[in-house]
C-alpha cells in the first residue's frame, strides 16, 4: 500500500479548500480581533491593597511568575484577598467549573454539552452537597465564608472576564455548595475504579477469553513483576502489624462477559475536547532530612491532571506579621491549599488506585427493583436541564439501594471528562455506588481548613487518617527536631469489603459486593519516618496483598514510581547528607521509561526470529532494530528513537485485536492508550515471546492484510513504520517534531478562535516517564490514521495538532519544597486566565525546562521585598472592596 497516492487527493482538496476558506477566515479573524481588543484584560496588576470588611487588609505584590504574595494582617483577611485575587484571575475557570459539576453547561454552550450535563446531574453532586450543608451547622466556616466573600467582592466590582458576555452569563453569588461540588468533581476524577470494571466485562464479552482480559487488564501483584514498587514495602507492612495471610474472599461468577449490548455511539466533538479536570496520575516523593544537605525533608510533588488553559491549578502565597506562611496551590473556587508548604509542614497529594466504587447490574421490574428476593420501590428524583435555544430537558434520576441508575450515552460523555468513567456502557439498568454521592458528614471543608493549619506531620498523620470524602495519596512532613519528620497516609473513606469482587459489574439483586462501611482511621496503612529515609508514591498500590483492608486494589502502571524509588536510592547511596534541590530537579526532569526499554528488546527479538525463520531481508529494518537496540527508552525532545518505536507500537496496538473489536476500533485504543494497560503490555510481549502461538487469534489481521501470528504482525507494524517516515517524515524527525504537549482553551478550542487561545509546544517525556506527558494513541488514530491521514475533515487539519502523538496531561503543577522557607514552584501555563494579561502562558517555557521560580519566607519588611529579585516594582494602587459581611 502506499500513502502517496492520497497525498494527491490530499493536495488538490486542500488547494481547493484553501481558496474558498481565506476570506471567509479573514473576516472572522477580524471580527473576533475587534471583540477581543474592546474586552479588557480582568487581572489586577501591579502591587496593591485589598480593604476586607474583616478587621485586616492585605497588600498585595505581584512576583516576576505573577504569581500574587500576599501579605495578610490576618487570616481572615488573608483568605479574602486570597478569594478576591483568583477571581480576578480565575473567573470564567471558576465559573464553567461549577456548571460542569452542577450540569449546567448546556445553558451557555447549548444542545453539544447536554450528555454531559445528564451524566452531572445522574451524579447528582448539588443535591448532595446542599444536603451536606447540615453537617456544617455546627462548624465555624468563616475562613470559607471569606474567601467567597473576596470572590464575590471582586465579581461585583469589575467588568467580567469575555466570555461572560460572549455566552450572556450573569454572574451569581460563589457559595460553599458550588465549592463543595467542586470538591465532589475532584473527588470523582480521582475515583476512576468504577470504568476498569466495565471494561474488563467489556473485554470479556469481546473475546470470551477470561485469561486474556485476566492477562490485559489485570488487578494481581503479579501485574508488575520487577517494575513492582509499592509505597510500603513488606517490612513497613510488618511494622504497622498490618500483614496478614487471609485474602479476602473471591467471588466466582460476577457477569464475566455475559453482557453483549454495549453500546456503540459516538459521543458529540464538543464532548470530545473537555477534558480540562481529567486526572491521570502524578508523582510525589520525600526525602528525609537525614539525607539533605539542609538537615530537613525536602519534599516534590507534580500532579498530572488534564492541560487546559488556564491551568487546573492556581498558586498564590499568603504570609503574616508574625513570620507564619502558605504557599502553594488551590482549585480555582475551592477555598483550601491542596498542595502547600507552610513555616513548618508540607503536604502533597497523587491519585489513589483504589477500589472505591462499583457498578451493579440491576433488575428492574416497574417502578421497583430486586434485592434479596424482594421488591424495593426506586427512588425517583426530577432534574431540570436548562438548554440554550432549546427547550428544556427534564430528567428522571432513578436509585436503587446502590445508587443511581446510569445512562450509557451520559456515562460515555462523562468519560471524555473524567477518566475513570467507563469508556463503554452496556444498554440495560446499571447503578452506581460511591461514597461521594453520598450525602455523609463531607470533611473536606473541615478537615482542610485544619490541615492547612497543622502544625507538624503527627499531627497531619491523625488529620489525614480520620478523614473522610474523597480519595487521595497524601505524603507530607515538618521540620521539627533534628531532621524532621516524614510521612504517608491514605485520605478519605474506603469501602471495607467483605470479599474481593469489586473488579467486575456485580450483580445488584443478590447479596454479592455489597458494603456500607468504611474503612476506621486506625485501620488505614500510613508509614512515619520509615528506615529506608524516603517515600514515594506515584499512583502505585499501597502494599502487596497480603494486607489487612486492601485500599489499592488496582494500579495505573509503576514505571514512575520504580524509576523514582531507583534515582533516590541513587542518590541515598553517592550523597546522602547533600541532597538538595538541583537532585529533585534532576529527578523531575528524568525521561526514561523503564517500560520501553523492556518493551523494545521484547519487539526486536520476536522480529529478529521471525524474520530469520522466513528468511525475510531486512530493507532498512535492521538499521533500526540497531538502533533501537542501543536506545535505553529515554523520550527527550531530541532523539529519533522514541519516533520510530511509537509508531511501531501505534501500528501494533492499532492492529491487534483486530477482528474483536471490528466495530468499535476508537474504543479498542481508547482501551490500549489507559495507563491500566501499560504495565500488561510488556507482560503480554514476554508471553508472545515464549508462546505466539497462544495469541495467535488476536494476531489475525493487519489492515487489509492477513497476518499469521503475533511475531508477524509485529513486523508488518515495523514495516509499515518504515514506510510512513518514508511517507511522512524527514529521516530526521525527532520526538519533540510529533509529540507536543497541547493547552486546550475552554470553549475556545472548538471554535477558530483557538488559534488565539490555545498553545503547544515540544515535549519530551511519554506516559510512563517522571517527566510525564501522556500522550494518547487513541488521538492519532482517530485523526491521523495513516490512510486517512489529513484528508476527510479539512477542519481537523486546520486547527487539529499536526502532531501524531500530542499530549494531553502532563505535570500542570510542580512544587517542591525545602522545609526552610524556600519553596519552588511553577505552572504550565500561568495564573491568569486572561489572553492579554502577560500571565496567560508565561511559565510554561521555565516549566518545560524544570527551571521552577523561587519564593523565600519570611520576609520582615515587605516593602524591601519590592527589591529583591524575582519580585517586579509596581506603583501602589488602592483597591476599595466593598465589605459586607456583618455578622461575624
Ligand atoms: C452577592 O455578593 C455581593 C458582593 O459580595 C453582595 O453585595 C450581594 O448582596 C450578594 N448577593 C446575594 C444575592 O447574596
Ligand atoms: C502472561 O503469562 C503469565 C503467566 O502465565 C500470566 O499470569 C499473565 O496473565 C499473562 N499476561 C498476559 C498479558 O497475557
Ligand atoms: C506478619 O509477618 C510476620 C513476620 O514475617 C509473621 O511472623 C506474622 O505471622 C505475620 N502476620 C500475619 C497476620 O500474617
Ligand atoms: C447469562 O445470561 C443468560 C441470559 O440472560 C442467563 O440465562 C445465564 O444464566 C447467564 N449466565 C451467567 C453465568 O450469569
Ligand atoms: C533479547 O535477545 C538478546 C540477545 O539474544 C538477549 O540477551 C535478551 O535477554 C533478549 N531480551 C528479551 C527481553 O527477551
Ligand atoms: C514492506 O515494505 C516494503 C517497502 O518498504 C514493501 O515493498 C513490502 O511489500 C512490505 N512488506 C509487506 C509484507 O507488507
Ligand atoms: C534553604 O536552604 C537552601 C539550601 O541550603 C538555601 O539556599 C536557602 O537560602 C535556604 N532558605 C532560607 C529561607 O533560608
Amino acid at each position: 500500500m502506499s500513502w502517496a497516492h492520497h497525498c494527491t487527493i490530499f493536495g488538490c482538496k486542500l488547494l481547493s479548500l484553501i481558496s474558498y476558506a481565506y476570506p471567509l477566515l479573514a473576516i472572522v479573524v477580524a471580527f473576533y480581533a475587534i471583540l477581543i481588543y474592546i474586552s479588557k484584560s480582568t487581572r489586577l496588576s501591579g502591587t496593591f491593597q485589598i480593604r476586607s470588611s474583616f478587621d485586616g487588609n492585605a497588600d498585595v505584590f505581584e512576583e516576576e511568575s505573577g504569581v500574587y504574595r500576599i501579605y495578610a494582617e490576618n487570616k481572615l483577611a488573608g483568605a479574602y484577598a486570597n478569594g478576591y485575587t483568583t477571581a480576578s484571575n480565575r473567573l470564567w475557570q471558576m465559573e464553567y467549573l461549577r456548571r460542569l459539576a452542577q450540569g449546567r453547561l448546556s445553558e451557555i454552550f447549548g444542545q453539544s454539552t447536554v450528555p454531559i450535563d445528564e451524566g452531572f446531574r445522574i451524579l447528582g453532586f448539588k443535591k448532595v452537597c446542599e444536603e451536606e450543608l447540615e453537617y456544617l451547622k455546627d462548624y465555624n466556616t468563616e475562613l470559607v465564608d471569606a474567601y467567597f466573600q473576596g470572590v464575590n467582592d471582586y465579581a461585583h466590582t469589575h467588568s467580567s472576564p469575555l466570555q461572560f458576555h460572549f455566552f450572556g452569563i450573569n454572574y451569581e453569588n460563589y457559595t460553599i455548595v458550588d465549592s463543595c461540588t467542586l470538591t465532589k468533581l475532584t473527588g470523582f476524577m480521582l475515583c476512576g475504579n468504577w470504568g476498569d470494571e466495565v471494561v474488563r466485562d467489556y473485554l470479556s464479552a469481546i473475546t470470551q477469553d477470561e485469561e486474556l482480559v485476566q492477562g490485559l487488564y489485570s488487578y494481581s501483584d503479579s501485574q508488575f513483576d520487577e517494575f513492582s514498587t509499592t509505597i510500603l514495602n513488606e517490612q513497613e507492612l510488618i511494622d504497622i502489624g498490618f500483614n496478614t495471610t487471609e485474602r479476602l474472599p473471591q467471588v466466582e461468577n460476577l457477569l464475566k462477559g455475559n453482557i453483549t449490548n454495549y453500546v456503540d455511539e459516538v459521543v458529540s466533538e464538543m464532548i470530545e475536547e473537555i477534558e480540562s479536570v481529567k486526572i491521570d496520575g502524578s508523582n510525589a516523593w520525600i526525602i528525609s532530612g537525614e539525607h539533605t544537605e539542609t538537615g530537613m525533608p525536602i519534599i516534590s510533588n507534580d500532579p498530572h491532571l488534564g492541560n487546559s488553559l488556564p491551568s487546573i491549578w492556581y498558586y498564590s502565597h499568603i504570609e503574616y506579621p508574625d513570620g507564619a506562611f502558605i504557599s502553594g496551590a488551590t482549585i480555582p473556587g475551592i477555598p483550601f491549599f491542596a498542595v502547600f508548604t507552610t513555616e513548618k509542614i508540607a503536604f502533597t497529594i497523587t491519585a489513589i488506585p483504589a477500589d472505591g466504587s462499583d457498578v451493579y447490574k440491576e433488575k428492574i421490574i416497574g417502578n421497583e427493583y430486586e434485592y434479596e428476593g424482594k421488591l424495593y420501590p426506586l427512588n425517583v428524583r426530577k432534574e431540570v436541564i436548562k438548554v440554550k435555544n432549546s427547550n428544556s430537558i427534564v430528567l428522571k434520576v432513578k436509585s436503587t439501594r446502590h445508587g443511581p441508575l446510569l445512562n450509557p450515552k451520559s456515562i460515555e460523555a462523562l468519560n471524555n471528562v473524567a477518566k475513570g468513567a467507563p469508556i463503554k456502557m452496556p444498554k440495560g439498568d446499571y447503578s452506581y455506588r460511591w461514597g461521594g454521592i453520598i450525602p455523609q458528614d463531607n470533611q473536606a471543608f473541615k478537615t482542610f481548613s485544619n490541615i492547612n493549619d497543622a502544625q507538624s506531620a503527627k499531627e497531619l498523620l491523625d488529620m489525614v487518617k480520620q478523614s473522610s470524602g474523597f480519595d487521595d495519596n497524601i505524603l507530607f512532613c515538618d521540620n521539627l527536631g533534628e531532621h524532621g519528620n516524614i510521612g504517608y497516609a491514605p485520605y478519605g473513606s474506603y469501602p471495607k469489603r467483605t470479599k474481593d469482587a469489586g473488579h467486575r459489574i456485580s450483580r445488584g439483586w443478590i447479596n454479592e459486593n455489597e458494603w456500607d462501611e468504611y474503612i476506621p482511621g486506625d485501620e488505614k496503612p500510613y508509614l512515619l519516618n520509615p528506615k529506608k529515609g524516603y517515600i514515594v508514591m506515584a499512583n502505585n498500590p499501597i502494599s502487596t496483598a497480603n494486607t489487612k483492608n486492601q485500599i489499592s486494589t488496582y494500579s495505573l502502571g509503576t514505571a514512575r514510581a520504580y524509576r523514582i524509588s531507583e534515582l533516590i536510592e541513587e542518590l541515598i547511596r553517592t550523597k546522602s547528607g547533600s541532597i538538595g534541590y538541583k537532585d529533585m530537579i534532576d529527578i523531575l526532569s528524568d525521561v526514561k521509561d523503564p517500560y520501553a526499554e523492556q518493551k523494545k528488546q521484547y519487539f526486536i527479538n520476536i522480529t529478529r526470529q521471525y524474520m530469520k525463520k522466513n528468511n525475510i531481508e531486512s530493507q532498512g529494518k535492521e538499521e533500526i532494530m540497531n538502533m533501537l537496540d542501543k536506545w535505553d527508552g529515554t523520550y527527550k525532545i531530541d532523539m529519533k528513537e522514541p519516533v520510530y518505536f511509537t509508531l511501531w507500537e501505534f501500528f501494533f496496538r492499532s492492529t491487534f485485536m483486530t477482528e474483536q473489536f471490528k466495530n468499535n476500533k476508537e474504543t479498542k485504543m481508547k482501551i490500549f492508550s489507559n495507563g491500566y494497560f501499560e504495565a500488561n503490555f510488556v507482560q503480554l510481549f514476554r508471553n508472545i515471546s515464549s508462546n505466539p502461538d497462544h495469541f495467535a487469534k488476536y494476531c489475525r489481521k493487519y489492515g487489509a492484510i492477513d497476518s499469521e501470528n503475533c511475531p508477524h504482525l509485529l513486523y508488518l507494524s515495523l514495516n509499515n513504520t518504515i514506510e510512513y517516515t518514508r511517507a511522512f517524515h524527514d529521516s530526521d524527525t525527532l520526538w519533540g517534531d510529533v509529540h507536543t504537549m497541547r493547552y486546550p482553551n475552554i470553549p475556545f478550542t472548538k471554535s477558530i478562535l483557538k488559534w488565539f487561545f490555545d498553545r503547544e509546544v515540544k515535549a519530551s517525556g511519554n506516559l510512563n516517564t517522571i517527566n510525564m506527558a501522556g500522550f494518547k494513541f487513541s488521538k492519532f488514530e482517530g485523526k491521523n490514521t495513516p490512510n486517512t491521514y489529513y484528508i476527510g475533515d479539512i477542519w481537523s487539519w486546520l486547527f487539529a495538532s499536526k502532531r501524531e502523538f500530542p499530549s494531553d496531561y502532563s505535570g500542570n503543577l510542580k512544587f517542591i519544597s525545602l522545609m526552610n522557607g524556600t519553596v519552588y514552584y511553577s505552572l504550565d501555563t500561568g495564573v491568569s486566565e486572561s489572553l492579554f494579561s502577560g500571565f496567560y502562558f508565561n511559565m510554561n517555557p521555565r516549566h518545560m525546562m524544570n527551571k521552577l521560580y523561587r519564593a523565600d519566607f519570611p520576609r520582615e519588611d515587605y516593602f524591601l521585598a519590592m527589591d529583591m529579585e524575582p519580585m517586579r516594582r509596581f506603583k501602589i494602587k488602592n483597591i476599595e472592596a466593598k465589605a459586607c459581611i456583618e455578622d461575624l
